[in-house]
C-alpha cells in the first residue's frame, strides 16, 4: 500500500492504523532518509498500541522501551556499524519478549530483520509531503 501523507499527523495516523493489526512479536522495519518521518510513524504505532508515553528518537540510545499491554521496543540502527553490534545489545531477546519491535534504518542490518516483518519505507517528496509504502512480510499488500 502506498499513501501520500501531508504532514506529520497523517504519517502518525498511518502508524496507528497499522498498529491495530500488529500482534506480539511483530517487527516493523523502517527505511527512509533523515527527517523522512520514521520516528513520527513509530509515534503513531505507540499511540495505536494505546501507549501514552512520548516517543522520542532512540538515535543515541539505540533502543527505547515503552511498557504497555503490548510493549513497544523502538530501535534506531543509524549509529550502529552493523549486525554484530546489535547482537551485543540483545536483539534476539527483544524479538522474544512479546512486544512489537520497530526499527528505524533497518537497512543497516537487513540480515537481522525477520522475513515476516512489515516493511515501511518513507520517501521525502516536499516540505510536508511524504510517500509511505507499506508491505507485509510475504510481499503482499498491507491493508486497513
Ligand atoms: N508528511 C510528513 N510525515 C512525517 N513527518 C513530516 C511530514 N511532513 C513534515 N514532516 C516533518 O519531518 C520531520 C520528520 O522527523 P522524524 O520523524 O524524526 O524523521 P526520521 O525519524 O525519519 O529522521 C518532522 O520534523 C516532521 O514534522
Ligand atoms: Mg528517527
Amino acid at each position: 500500500m502506498t499513501v501520500i501523507t501531508n504532514g506529520e499527523d497523517e504519517t502518525q495516523a498511518l502508524g496507528s492504523a497499522l498498529a491495530a493489526g500488529l500482534r506480539r512479536g511483530c517487527v516493523v522495519a523502517l527505511t527512509g532518509g533523515l527527517g523522512a518521518g520514521k520516528t513520527a510513524f513509530v509515534r503513531g504505532i505507540a499511540a495505536g498500541l494505546k501507549n501514552t508515553s512520548r516517543v522520542t528518537s532512540p538515535t543515541f540510545t539505540v533502543v527505547n522501551e515503552y511498557p504497555g499491554e503490548i510493549p513497544l521496543f523502538h530501535f534506531d540502527f543509524y549509529r550502529l556499524s552493523g549486525a554484530r553490534e546489535l547482537f551485543g545489545i540483545g536483539w534476539d531477546d527483544y524479538l522474544d519478549r512479546g512486544g512489537v519491535v520497530a526499527a528505524e534504518w533497518s537497512d543497516i542490518a537487513p540480515e537481522l530483520i525477520p522475513e515476516d516483518a512489515v516493511r515501511v519505507d518513507i520517501e521525502y517528496l516536499g516540505d510536508n509531503a511524504r510517500r509511505v509504502t507499506l508491505e507485509a512480510g510475504d510481499g503482499s499488500e498491507v491493508m486497513f
